[in-house]
């Protein structure tokens, strides 16, 4: 079953940067594009556990903040000659609102 939480207003994500939700799998980076599209990536870089949120958005990919490895936004995978990968979450926006699966989130911490 998906169940979906409200996570704020399309307005509250800086165009172009992410705000953090705190989740019981750790903490969720919600990032906004250029283009309003909105993505949800663990916070938490592959490499050395850099801040993804802190990153810098380009097209649908975010620069890690700490040694600047490039994932992309839709599947979470590093990109070029980096490796490893970021668990993703579904989201998605109604009126404005955006909206987080947290379905997802339940089963991950049942496992
Ligand atoms: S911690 Fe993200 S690139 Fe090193």
């Amino acid at each position: 079953m998906t169940s979906w939480i409200d996570i704020g207003s399309l307005e509250d994500i800086p165009l172009r940067g992410a705000r953090v939700v705190k989740t019981s799998l750790g903490c969720v980076a919600v990032f906004r594009a250029s283009d309003d599209s909105v993505f949800a990536l663990h916070d938490r870089c592959p490499h050395k556990g850099g801040p993804l949120s802190e990153g810098i958005v380009h097209g649908h990919k975010v620069t890690c903040p700490l040694h600047n490895w490039v994932f992309d936004l839709e599947t979470g995978a590093a990109t070029g000659t980096d490796e490893g990968e970021v668990a993703t979450f579904a989201t998605r926006i109604e009126a404005g609102r955006v909206l987080l699966d947290a379905s997802v989130l339940e089963k991950q911490t049942a496992a």
